[in-house]
């Protein structure tokens, strides 16, 4: 039981820069979207106006930010401020790529895609950060295992402070 606690705990302390990074655009992203509006080959929005460039950069430092105040913690400075870059671009460009498939498949901006809303910037994070350090397939295990109810937890806490119009 202890045991399962620190693996959880670990993957926690781990993905935390990923977290932070994908939550963060809720609150400060809006504006212009990365894709400027424009359509794909396929008549349909790149990534939509969901995906904004505030939000990507707003994402990209407070992830890093908490890599930074990780790297304090543990006294390992440079390698948790590269895992929380790292992280943090990853998480980011997962959940670009999540919101590219979905408009291939005709699912609309704030539309439900299950497993690909939960789970894509978390898959993308660990492999961005995967050149400086990957925790042990347990606690990778854990954070896959973790990661969807988190998530559909913090969107719908999200969705009752109005800082989302969908509870997902
Ligand atoms: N957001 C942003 N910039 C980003 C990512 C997210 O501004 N790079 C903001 C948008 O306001 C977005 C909200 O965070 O609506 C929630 O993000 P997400 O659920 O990923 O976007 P959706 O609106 O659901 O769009 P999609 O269907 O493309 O996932
Ligand atoms: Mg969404």
């Amino acid at each position: 039981m202890n045991e399962v606690i620190g693996i959880i705990g670990s993957a926690l302390w781990f993905i935390l820069p990923a977290y932070v990074a994908n939550a963060t655009p809720v609150v400060l992203g809006g504006g212009a979207p990365i894709d400027g509006g424009k359509l794909f080959t396929d008549g349909r929005p790149i990534f939509g106006a969901g995906k904004t460039i505030r939000g990507f950069v707003a994402g990209l430092v407070a992830g890093s930010i908490v890599g930074v105040l990780q790297g304090v913690v543990v006294g390992q400075l440079c390698t948790y401020a590269m895992l929380g870059l790292l992280l943090a671009l990853g998480a980011l460009i997962g959940d670009l790529l999540g919101s590219f498939i979905k408009r291939r498949l005709d699912i609309q901006r704030g539309g439900a895609a299950p497993v690909l809303d939960q789970l894509g910037f978390v898959v993308f994070a660990m492999i961005f950060a995967s050149p400086v350090m990957l925790p042990g397939w347990e606690v990778i295990l854990i954070i896959l295992l973790i990661t969807p109810p988190i998530h559909i937890a913090t969107n719908f806490v999200g969705y009752r402070l109005g800082f989302k119009s969908r509870p997902y």
